[in-house]
């Protein structure tokens, strides 16, 4: 079994590059998209506390079985933790033997920011290159860079409560030659974006802005509410968007679909891969990604992973599972 601890996977992002590991994890999940008949799917499985929530995503297909262990804790941060802590598991279906046991915090957020690109690739106007972004945390630059890929970005415009937070985000940024602009308010950054990402963490439902602020034409990637009770949109710019979502059956409980009182007609993701349906129809319409994170995605990220390792030679294997000589004689094996 092969053991990805972060250094290794900061290791592999150097020799690999990260924007190209982005946009190797694109496209890997656009081909899992095409083929999501072949995939046996669920809801993940979450596990509530006041403060935070602790989840399960399993998914799998014919050769592969993987799993994520995540957690959403927006307090931890004044903890000096991150939101979001996460190990990953791949298992080959043939054997049940698991070959794969990684660290995913950084790989949640690379799959979580190859979902926003994909989803601008269909709904966002061909000439978008403004973005805009509320909630300069963990997951912000991610976006950004993953984004870079589909959309040639020339402008950012982002916004934080937290100063300290905005201040890291475009030191971060500063070497890609993006125009960035530190928004004075949530306003500041409406009138000026051809796609906008909402990345807050708040463990309740917040109205970030509202559906008239938004112009006609705008691509929205909503990914900080993702459980239930926890959303960052009004209810009526729902209504008023196309509506793109992963897996309907989760997103209908943890999206900001669950504030909606009847039933609205949306399209799933893997859908527009497969040209089934079409997203954006018109330059004027808006567009709305409600992202809860789905298992498929951790799926396609643990797959890539786990060859690039592999390819690279990056990872430490341990003997982790107890494979006796004789598999009949687990005691044996034990105590002698
Ligand atoms: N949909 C998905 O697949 C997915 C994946 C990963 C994370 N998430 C969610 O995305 C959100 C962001 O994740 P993160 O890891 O970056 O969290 P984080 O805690 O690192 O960052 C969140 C940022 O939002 C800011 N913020 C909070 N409320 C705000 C407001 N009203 N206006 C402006 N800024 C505000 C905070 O100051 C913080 O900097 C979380 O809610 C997380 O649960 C979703």
């Amino acid at each position: 079994m092969r053991l990805l601890t972060f250094d290794h996977i900061r290791e592999l992002m150097r020799q690999y590059g990260l924007q190209a590991f982005l946009k190797a994890l694109t496209e890997r999940l656009a081909s899992d998209l095409s083929r999501w008949d072949e995939f046996n799917k669920s809801e993940r499985h979450a596990t509530h506390y006041e403060h935070g929530v602790l989840e399960l995503m399993p998914c799998s297909d014919l050769t592969h079985y993987s799993f994520k262990y995540v957690n959403g804790h927006p307090g931890n941060v004044v903890k000096g933790l991150p939101s979001i802590l996460s190990v990953g598991v791949l298992v080959e279906v043939d054997t049940g033997m698991p070959v794969l046991f990684t660290e995913m915090g950084i790989l949640t957020a690379l799959r979580t920011a190859a979902v926003t690109a994909l989803g601008a690739r269909y709904l966002a106007r061909s000439n978008s290159s403004r973005v805009g972004i509320i909630g300069c945390g963990a997951q912000s630059e991610f976006q950004l860079l993953a984004l870079d890929n589909e959309l040639s970005v020339q402008q950012v415009r982002y916004v934080d409560i937290d100063q300290n937070s905005m201040t890291k985000f475009s030191k971060n940024l500063a070497a890609q030659g993006w125009s960035m602009y530190q928004a004075q308010s949530i306003n500041d950054i409406l009138i000026d974006v051809d796609v906008l990402v909402t990345a807050t963490a708040a463990r309740k439902k917040v109205i970030l802005f509202q559906a008239d602020q938004i112009p006609s034409g705008t691509h929205i990637h909503a990914l900080g509410g993702d459980c239930p009770g926890k959303t960052e949109l009004p209810p009526d710019l729902i209504e008023k968007a196309t509506l793109v979502v992963e897996y309907l059956p989760q997103t209908r409980h943890e999206g900001e679909i669950q504030n909606l009182k009847a039933e609205l007609k949306s399209i799933e993701l893997h859908q527009l891969v497969k040209a089934e349906r079409q997203g954006r129809t018109s330059e004027d319409e808006i567009t709305l990604l409600d992202a809860v994170g789905f298992a498929l995605e951790d799926f396609s990220a643990l797959m890539l992973l786990n060859e690039l390792a592999e390819a690279y030679d990056i990872g430490e294997s341990i003997r982790m599972l107890a494979t006796p000589p004789d598999p009949k004689d687990l005691y044996g094996f034990l105590v002698n």
